[in-house]
């Protein structure tokens, strides 16, 4: 059957002076259209790094690049550098920079933020894409005549939201959405999560959700992946794994969290991720696993499940 969004042994490294970083080591999932997942992992684990993999958004120092990126079973890796801007980028697939709100040009009027993508990938009129970007103002809840102010005239969580409604502006099939409430209060940030549910009821919008907050990737997500030190090492349906996790990276990030129902005490994750440059051999996870036993020295298998997989020794099939 042909997956509609599938990602396969995708690799990104840099080239620094003291080595090379593993950003994205072979990383793959797949999604059916309209569904959400949420990317989630400690700082520095690679989801920025996957997202810009996707999206070819590469910095200089790129070592290897690789893997297959299939947008329905279309390899897109294999198109040129042209033809990825032409019809991928923001028109197919965009995105929610992280820390979108404070990257905002503060002498453009927001309106024509907005309108810019729709005039440079799809060749609108100015008059056209300025009608659009005001509907989709109002789509995220700031008054359509919000597109004659600067940035610097908004809220934290308007210019955020001025974030989103860009990577809208397309209609695009896929939004990767890089952590984009996480610098806002707790009621913005559950204000802006309506906004995208409505969103992807009205537009049928595939999203991938970055974020470590576990709660937030609760309320959106279909499918989960968990990052650790540039793998995913586990890929479950949500309902799954906040039911029962598989990996125990997952099942201790899952327990981090304080709950108000039971006295059970939030557990924390010892020890922090290893670094990418040098990441340990065998299971990455294994200085910080309370299960670590012999077999972990070697790399773990890449377990399959109902819908999705788990990296650990602990899962394989005897
Ligand atoms: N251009 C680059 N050159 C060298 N190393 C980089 C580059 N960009 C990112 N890195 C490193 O790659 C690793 C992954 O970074 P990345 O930004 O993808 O992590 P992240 O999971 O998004 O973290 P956070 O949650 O803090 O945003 C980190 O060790 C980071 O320092
Ligand atoms: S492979 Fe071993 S060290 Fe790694 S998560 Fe599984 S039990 Fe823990
Ligand atoms: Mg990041």
């Amino acid at each position: 059957m042909q997956r509609y969004f599938e990602v396969e042994n995708l690799f990104l490294y840099y080239k620094t002076l003291k080595g090379i970083v593993k950003a994205v080591d072979g990383v793959s999932f797949h999604l059916n259209k309209g569904e959400a997942m949420a990317l989630i992992g400690e700082s520095g684990c690679g989801k920025s790094s996957l997202s810009r993999a996707i999206l070819r958004l590469l910095p200089r120092n790129v070592h290897r690049y690789e893997g297959v990126v299939r947008l329905n079973g279309d390899n897109i890796m294999e198109y040129n550098d042209e033809k990825f801007r032409k019809e991928v980028r923001w028109v197919k697939i965009s995105y929610v920079p992280q820390a979108a709100m404070n990257a905002l040009n503060p002498v453009i009027k927001i309106g024509d933020q907005i309108a810019e993508p729709l005039i440079l990938h799809k060749g609108v009129s100015k008059n056209e894409a300025l009608e659009k970007a005001a509907k989709l103002l109002n789509i995220v809840n700031i008054p359509s005549d919000f597109i004659n102010r600067y940035p610097f005239e908004l809220s934290g969580g308007m210019r955020q939201r001025v974030a989103i409604a860009m990577a809208l502006v397309a209609d695009p099939e896929i939004v990767i959405m890089d952590e984009p409430t996480s610098a806002l209060d707790v009621l913005t940030q559950a204000n802006i999560l309506n906004e995208i549910k409505d969103i992807r009821k009205k537009v049928n919008l595939t999203i991938i959700y970055i974020t470590h907050d576990i709660s937030v990737s609760s309320e959106i997500a279909d499918k989960v992946a968990v990052m650790y030190a540039g793998e995913i090492v586990e890929f479950n349906d949500a309902e799954h794994f906040f039911k029962k996790p598989q990996h125990p990276y997952s099942k201790l990030l899952l327990y981090s969290v304080p709950t108000l129902r039971t006295d059970r005490e939030p557990i924390y994750i010892k020890g922090s991720p290893p670094s990418l440059i040098n990441p340990p051999t065998g299971c990455r996870f294994k200085d910080r696993c309370p299960y670590r036993f012999d077999k972990c020295e070697k790399s773990p298998p890449k377990v399959d499940m109902d819908g999705g997989f788990a990296k650990c020794w602990l899962l394989e099939k005897r």
